[in-house]
């Protein structure tokens, strides 16, 4: 059972469905092009029907855009193209209508080069002079360390004006906050005190493992092969070749994280994102519990593989135990049922059973639901740095960002009556969303659905796991329950069929694929199975 127990936060579940949307991408009601607000309160029931109990909303604050939204120039406010305050309180009032939860994505590890504070920074004006990381040139303008940042490039920029180079953990046009510094922790406090007062009841933090480093800025040492293995980062490159003890959190991390739950408030959620493969696991478990994050998610999925071995090797680390948040797919990384699997319904419906299965809060990104495949998109349409600094081999963010097709039946796919600001993926999406809605038979969203109200009644999310066997292809685990016999969760991601002999004493409680026979599983298929009780047991 876990040993990381959860505290109720407010009106929340323990282990919350988080359903996360782009709002670039999401719905667009004006014909601009790209999705907005009020298109997110059209589409909130849709939500709830699936099965969601909050959902994440990536950053809407005003921004020049260059890292899609992450680089904020104004924490209280909207950008025009998503709307106005007006439509998010719409979208808060509905989303509490619907019994769904709001979180707003907070992004506190760095600014746009486009806030204010930064160039108040820059020009050392109204206090705020180190509000900012920098640091002066070593003897012959040498860099004042070796760190480099997560977009491929050294992590210091000089800066002309202020005769100093800043710190950048991610592009160059992203400088980071100082957040040891008392007026930059005033200034955030405030941001979510904002944000509560509107009623936004849990925030998803941003990067937070990134949030503090060496005062010092010393050299990262080289890494192992075996660390370097581990590193989650760019693909390739100086960044990997790196032991990231330095940049990453030093020692104090763990404490910090009491201010940010201070700031946030008892009755507010925290999801925070750790993006350091070094010891993500560790890391991530660590900054979990009553006084810091809510729950946490790693990127070792995306980063090491979406495999048997590597999900064994996250429970065996701790992840069940502590809570961390399961997820396949982000706006981060190419979509999984492509990424790992071929982009079909059958694929999309195997890894759907896995996800839904596991304990612990849930990520499911925008369009997951549908069998959303990843896109093709053409060097000239992407836009986003990331993906151009390592083009044709970066983590294809953009595609997995392109509008979601809502429906055949009208032009712009429901999505929009306007051009789309990115190509959509229509042509492998099987069915729109809108009917797989209406089918009542085995579509994706209709799998999803029921697999979440199974996984409720279930309690599936409550649990502990035992893992029973795992290998690259395939798992089997025993999820144990508070109250009734353990469920068995078998995954078979062989392209031939699995003969099992268990599978003769047990009954199917959910199938992606029907098995073959009572002692066959289906290729590329996930069963939910009694264990040892008769499946009344289980109702
Ligand atoms: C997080 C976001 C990613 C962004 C980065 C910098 O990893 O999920 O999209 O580029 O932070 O803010």
């Amino acid at each position: 059972m876990p040993d990381g127990l959860p505290v109720r936060r407010g009106k929340w579940p323990a282990h919350p469905v988080i359903y996360q949307i782009y709002p670039r991408s999401f719905a667009d009601t004006t014909g601009s092009g790209e999705g907005d607000l009020a298109g997110i309160a059209g589409k909130l029931d849709h939500l709830a029907d699936l099965g969601a109990d909050a959902v994440w909303i990536g950053p809407v604050y005003p921004s020049p855009m260059y890292d899609g939204g992450y680089d904020v120039a104004d924490y209280c406010g909207i950008d025009p193209r998503y709307g106005t305050l007006a439509d998010l309180d719409r979208v808060i009032a509905r989303a509490h209508d619907l019994d769904v939860r709001i979180m707003m994505d907070l992004v506190f590890n760095h600014t746009s080069i486009a806030h204010p504070w930064f160039k108040a920074s820059a020009a050392r004006r109204d206090g705020m002079d180190d509000w900012y990381v920098w640091a002066d040139a070593g003897p012959d303008g040498a860099l004042p360390s070796n760190w480099q940042s997560y977009f491929g490039s050294p992590a210091w920029r000089w800066h002309e004006g202020r005769g100093q180079y800043y710190y950048h953990t991610f592009s160059d046009q992203q400088p980071k906050l100082n957040l040891r510094h008392d007026g930059v922790r005033d200034a955030l406090a405030k941001v979510c005190a904002f944000w509560r007062a509107r009623g936004v009841e849990g925030f998803r933090m941003d990067a937070v493992t990134s949030y503090l480093h060496d005062p010092e800025f010393r050299d990262n040492p080289k890494a192992s092969p075996e660390v370097s293995a581990r590193v989650a980062g760019p693909p390739e490159g100086e960044y990997k070749r790196q032991d990231h003890v330095y940049d990453f959190l030093p020692g104090d991390g763990v404490a910090f994280m009491r201010h940010v739950r201070d700031w946030a408030g008892p009755d507010t959620y925290l999801l925070g994102e750790v993006n350091s493969g070094n010891q993500s696991v560790e890391l991530a478990t660590d900054l979990v519990g009553p006084d810091g994050l809510d729950s946490a998610y790693v990127l070792d999925v995306a980063e090491r593989g979406l495999t048997g071995t590597i999900l064994a090797d996250m429970v065996a680390r701790g992840a069940c135990r502590h809570g961390l948040a399961w997820w396949f797919s982000t706006h981060d990384q190419a979509r999984h049922v492509t990424r790992a699997g071929d982009g079909s319904p059958r694929d999309a419906a195997m890894f759907g059973a896995l996800l839904t299965a596991l304990p612990g809060p849930l990520i499911v990104y925008q369009g997951e639901e549908a069998g959303q495949p990843q896109a093709e998109l053409p060097h000239e349409v992407v836009n986003d740095p990331f993906d151009l600094r390592f083009w044709p081999d970066g983590p294809g963010r953009e595609a997995a960002r392109v509008p979601l097709a809502w429906t055949q039946d009208a032009p712009g796919y429901g999505f929009t009556t306007g051009s789309p600001w990115l190509p959509m993926a229509t042509t492998g999406l099987p069915e729109s969303l809108a009917a797989q809605r209406a089918d009542d038979g085995g579509s994706t969203f209709n799998m999803y659905r029921h697999a979440l109200r199974l996984r409720k009644a279930l309690g599936l999310a409550d649990g502990g796991t035992e893992i029973l066997d795992a290998a690259e292809d395939r798992i089997t685990a025993r999820l144990h329950r508070k109250q009734g016999p353990p469920v068995v969760l078998a995954l078979n991601m062989t392209h031939t069929a699995r003969p099992w002999a268990d599978l003769r004493d047990r009954d199917v409680l959910l199938a992606s694929t029907a098995p073959q026979n009572r002692e066959t599983m289906a290729p590329r298929s996930t069963l939910w199975l009694t264990d040892g009780a008769p499946a009344s047991a289980y109702a």
